[in-house]
């Protein structure tokens, strides 16, 4: 089978490094794809949300599945463009539609949508510029910390939480009045804290059945201890510690069920994955926000793991058989630390050459944020630039390969957390 995958980052690294290992793959492009995709596949320099564009690939290659890694074209409507067209319309895409890409799309929809179907949650409400005094009192009714979210995509900068009432007003009305994070900050959910631990639960489903995917825990900020700016994510840990079969059991019961079942209910055939933001709040789960895509850094901790044929569960939700397949997963440690350009996640310089990521004997170096330069060298191109991803017995012995094979690769102002994990061990 000749595979498209869309998407540049290391997430679409680990989805080709795993597809490529199927004995079902024949050909694998990706579009755009990075410096590391480009030894394992053939990259293609186009936009993946230029829809004819990615229209000429698929014919060209005689592409026969095509894997969506970003959110943007699920939620510009990718899927639907290959159903309208008659030359597409057969051709499977792993990733929903529009209708399901919405719950990554508008937080109020999917606030909505947890409401309609059980799902737990933190309670919300949602306001507009023509809100803006009746969001303000509605802050007046709650405690501190307030949580703030711009209802649309805003590449993972529009929330805010704040201590102080008079600020949070005061950021209320720059959201929705001035379109603080433009227009996807013209509605803004306001909704109840959860005061717990983060984790992320991944789901493939077929639109009928699912299953469950390893767990993850992600590193948000960009210093050590979690301080500083929100960052796309630092770094990944699969399994997830605290996790147990308990709080699984009771992820898949309340929150995995009723979210593939409301689906269905609501008319929404979704084929592809949930990414399941969770709280766990004393042993409890509390769904923070639904994505329509695999996370990153997570799957590049998550999908090594993962022994058996990703290609296989792939075909199962193209022809809605994910009932009957099977996968395996290595029970050791994954670990990812995530190495970024200096100054990210503000102002970078791209153009860095990079050294020393052949060094990847003990660990599995995936290109992020890479390109090629003119003399062939790999150059930095992106504030998250590599994610080094190594097995271990337990946490500290994945996390110590990984740190040693970073010692082995360099770039200017090269950057990275080297706590991973420290709130688990
Ligand atoms: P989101 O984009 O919805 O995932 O929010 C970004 C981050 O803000 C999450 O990963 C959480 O760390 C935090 N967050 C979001 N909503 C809440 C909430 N209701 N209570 C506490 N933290 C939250
Ligand atoms: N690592 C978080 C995300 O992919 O949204």
């Amino acid at each position: 089978m000749n595979i498209l995958i869309l998407g540049s980052g290391g997430r679409e690294h680990a989805f080709a490094k795993k597809l490529s290992e199927s004995k079902k793959l024949s050909k694998l492009f990706l579009a755009p794809g990075n410096a590391g995709t480009a030894k394992i596949a053939t990259n293609i320099a186009i936009n993946p949300t230029d829809f004819e564009a990615v229209k000429k690939v698929v014919l060209e290659n005689n592409i026969e599945m095509v894997v969506v890694g970003p959110e943007a074209p699920l939620v510009a409507g990718v899927h639907d463009f290959f159903l309208a067209d008659a030359d597409l319309k057969n051709i499977p895409v792993i990733g929903p539609k529009k209708d399901g890409a919405e719950l990554e799309g508008s937080k109020e929809f999917s606030k909505k949508f947890m409401f309609k179907h059980g799902v737990p949650t933190a309670k919300y409400e949602a306001f507009t510029k023509e809100t803006v005094a009746e969001g303000q009192t509605f802050l007046e009714t709650l405690q501190p910390p307030f949580v703030l979210k711009a209802d649309g995509l805003a590449a993972g900068k529009g929330v805010l939480i704040l201590d102080n009432l008079e600020e949070a007003k005061m950021e209320l009305a720059d959201m929705l009045t001035n379109e603080k994070f433009g227009a996807a900050s013209s509605k803004v959910v306001i909704e109840e804290y959860l005061d717990g631990i983060e984790l992320s639960v991944f789901v493939l489903t077929d639109g009928k059945d699912y299953k469950i995917l390893p767990s993850a825990k992600d590193y948000k900020r960009i210093g050590e201890g979690d301080k500083g700016l929100n960052t796309g994510g630092m770094g990944a840990i699969s399994p997830v510690p605290f996790a147990d079969k308990d709080f699984l059991t009771k992820v898949e019961e309340r929150v995995v069920k009723p979210t593939v079942n409301g689906l269905q209910k609501d008319g929404i055939d979704y084929r592809g994955f949930i990414f399941i933001g969770l709280m766990n709040i004393d042993g409890e789960p509390f769904v923070i926000e639904y994505n329509v895509r695999m996370g990153d850094p997570e799957t590049e901790a998550v999908l090594p793991r993962i022994t058996s044929d990703l290609l296989d569960l792939f075909e199962g939700v193209a022809t809605q058989t994910i009932a009957s397949k099977s996968y395996e997963v290595d029970p050791r440690t994954a670990t990812t630390v995530v190495v970024v350009s200096g100054g990210y996640p503000e102002a970078y310089e791209n153009g860095k050459v990079i050294r020393g990521t052949e060094n990847d004997v003990d660990s599995i170096v995936y290109h992020a944020g890479t390109t090629f330069n003119q003399n062939g060298e790999i150059v930095s191109a992106g504030g998250r630039v590599l994610a080094v991803t190594s097995f271990g017995d337990d946490i500290p012995s994945a996390l110590n390969k990984s740190y040693k094979t970073i010692d082995q690769i360099s770039f200017e102002k090269m950057n990275y957390r080297k706590d991973i994990g420290f709130d688990l061990v």
